[in-house]
């Protein structure tokens, strides 16, 4: 996720651009770039390794009249300078928000054409591509160079040849244009133009625009013309940030349809059945190597470590152990070489999981880490790692940055399974295109939020609750509990269903609600078992199942359907319904839900 920001007009565009930039952190952070056409003509770039207020430190005043602008997460290519935005190929200069997929072979093709790439990203082939055809008409070369790529974009283009005009195009990446007098402005988000308007035209995909001082024109890829409708937006900075939600949390829970989109993109390869893990570098002799897994990882990290360890069992075969940084830092571990050690810390910054990877590096372990953050310093410390692409995540409850863990494990174990031949292309193809589905499926759970709403006000005066899983759902329904317990303040427990006879049966009443995560699945008999467990005690039972069961019905007092998917992504979904539990009901209780007491985003003392 990045930030994108352009201006064309008699405003001072430099101060214009860092304001925009600056509204636009919360996208990223990691670098940041401008490119802006001088009084004379001249095209100058700016940009750092850093944040924004750095790189105002290194722009002298120019006067200039237009200029695009750029703040970096980065996906493909370290935090560097020479890999910030924007980048520049003879006139043109792009700023980029996606993910190209192919842009390795047009890489290759753009060399052999004798262009010469200086960053590792994979924007840069966009700059190179509109130059290629570039033969005078800016607009028809951002056209047609679109029409080679495949992946994800929201762009910014200029050219010192055309210092009167800006072009920006869209597909699958949330770009908008804010219309000012005398002045317009292209943004990936309305809070980097609300200072200077709110006069918003919202970008479709496919679509393509021409930003001068005095016309926005809007196009499809073929050239016709598409008329948009202007929409007033009445909210203040503020609300801008949040993009009309009253918390990052339920923003950030709402971003999972995009953020689980892109933490799979050039990922799938559905005609071979199998991923594309270009980063990983590990090749299938190696993953074939290994004899063991062992996942470290603390609080929601740990327990989508967890959902790891069955993952990796059921579909590769691969005996998984799974413990917390904490513990594993101060035991005994047995490893050797042939133990592949996966380290999950969405910061990368977690002293307790940072201190097992450097302990597992001692015993000659290969060490892989799956992180939000590029350039973290897990990054830095484990041998491989792989990017989850969640985008940053404001509220201190992990939620986007958590079902995207899910998704690399999913992709991972997929891989490892094909690399061990413990799955055939048939069911990799039906898993990934299941996969592929998971975001529409999250869309239906969150327009159906309402029942999830309604059940945390029933059960707002609870002081306990129980939250029960079995095999694959035992990661969610611990997941659950945590959420609910951080920032609602609400004891909660997370138990394996089967384990509550022996103990923590003796605490069930009429007043403990009990969450039963309960898609079909091999364990659903069971798991319907221990539901009557628990309603012979009179709890009341609110069960997350698959939208088609009947059955379930007859013994929880409330049901919340999820879409039907494969027994083996459902924990995706049930995730999603846990967490707007955990919000609504903190909510109900006016607690401080993007900041919750005692707790910070990134832990990194002991
Ligand atoms: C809970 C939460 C924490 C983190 C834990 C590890 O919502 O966010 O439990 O999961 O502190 O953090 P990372 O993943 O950054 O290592």
């Amino acid at each position: 996720m990045c930030g994108i920001v352009g201006y064309i007009g008699d405003g001072d565009t430099v101060t214009i651009l860092l304001e925009s930039l600056r509204r636009l952190e919360y996208r990223g952070y990691d670098s940041a770039g401008m490119a802006i056409i001088d009084d004379e003509g001249n095209a100058r770039i700016f940009k750092i390794e850093g944040e924004i207020s750095e790189l105002e430190s290194i722009i002298p005043g120019i006067s200039s009249r237009v200029g695009i602008g750029h703040t970096r997460w980065a996906t493909h290519g370290r935090p560097t300078t020479e890999n910030a935005h924007p980048h520049c190929s003879g006139n043109i200069c792009v700023v980029h928000n996606g993910i190209i997929e192919n842009y390795q072979e047009l890489k290759d093709e753009l060399i052999s054409e004798g262009f010469v790439f200086i960053s590792d990203t994979d924007t840069e082939v966009l700059a190179h591509l509109i130059n290629k055809y570039d033969t005078g008409d800016l607009r028809l070369a951002v056209s047609t160079a679109l029409g080679h790529v495949r992946g994800s974009y929201a762009i910014g283009v200029l050219s010192n040849e055309h210092p009167d005009e800006l072009i920006a195009a869209r597909k699958d990446s949330p770009l908008i244009i804010g219309l000012g007098k005398d002045e317009n402005f292209i943004a990936s988000d309305i809070p980097a133009v609300l200072k200077y308007t709110n006069r918003i035209l919202y970008i479709d995909n496919l679509e393509l625009i021409s930003v001068k001082q005095d016309s926005v024109r809007v196009f499809d890829m073929e050239g016709n013309p598409v008329e948009k409708k202007e929409h007033i937006i009445e909210w203040d900075l503020e609300a801008a940030e949040k993009a009309g939600y009253p918390h990052f949390m339920l923003k950030e829970i709402h971003e999972q349809t995009r953020s689980i989109h892109e933490t799979m993109t050039g990922r799938l390869h559905e005609l071979e059945g199998d991923v594309n893990f270009e980063e990983l570098g590990l090749n299938r002799n190696e993953i074939r190597q290994f004899q063991r897994i062992e996942i470290i990882a603390c609080g929601t990290s740990y327990n989508a470590g967890l959902l790891g360890k069955y993952l990796f069992e059921w579909l590769a075969g691969i005996h998984t152990d799974v413990d917390t940084g904490s513990e594993f830092r101060y035991s005994s571990p047995v490893l050797d070489p042939s133990t592949l050690v996966i380290a999950i810390s969405q910061s990368g910054e977690t002293a307790d999981t940072l201190a097992a990877v450097h302990e597992a590096t001692s015993y000659g372990c290969r060490t892989l880490a799956i992180t939000n953050v590029v350039g973290s310093t897990i990054f830095r410390d484990a041998s491989h790692t792989i990017y989850t692409r969640a985008g940053p995540e404001i509220g201190v409850a992990a939620t986007k940055s958590f079902t995207s863990q899910l998704v690399v494990l999913y992709l991972l174990a997929i891989h490892f399974a094909r690399a061990r031949s413990r799955m055939d292309a048939d069911r990799a193809r039906m898993l990934l295109s299941e996969l592929r589905k998971i975001p529409g499926h999250v869309s239906r759970i969150l327009e159906d939020a309402g029942t999830i709403q309604e059940c945390a006000s029933m059960f707002v005066k609870a002081e306990n609750y129980f939250f029960i899983g079995r095999n694959i759902n035992y990661p969610v329904a611990l997941e659950g509990a945590l959420k609910l317990k951080e920032i609602s303040y609400i004891h909660a427990e997370g138990y394996a269903a089967g384990e509550l006879k022996h103990g923590p049966l003796a605490l069930i009443s009429k007043d403990v609600p009990v969450v039963a995560i309960a898609p079909h699945g091999h364990t659903y008999d069971k798991i319907l078992s221990n539901i009557k467990e628990v309603t012979a005690r009179d709890a009341s039972v609110i069960a997350i199942a698959d939208c088609d069961d009947c059955e379930i019905r007859k013994f929880a007092d409330i049901v919340i359907p999820i879409p039907k998917t494969d027994e083996v992504l459902t924990p995706l979904l049930s995730s999603v319904v846990v967490q707007l539990l955990a919000y609504y009901t903190a909510l109900e209780l006016d607690c401080s839900i993007d900041k919750p007491r005692n707790l910070a985003k990134s832990v990194t003392v002991e």
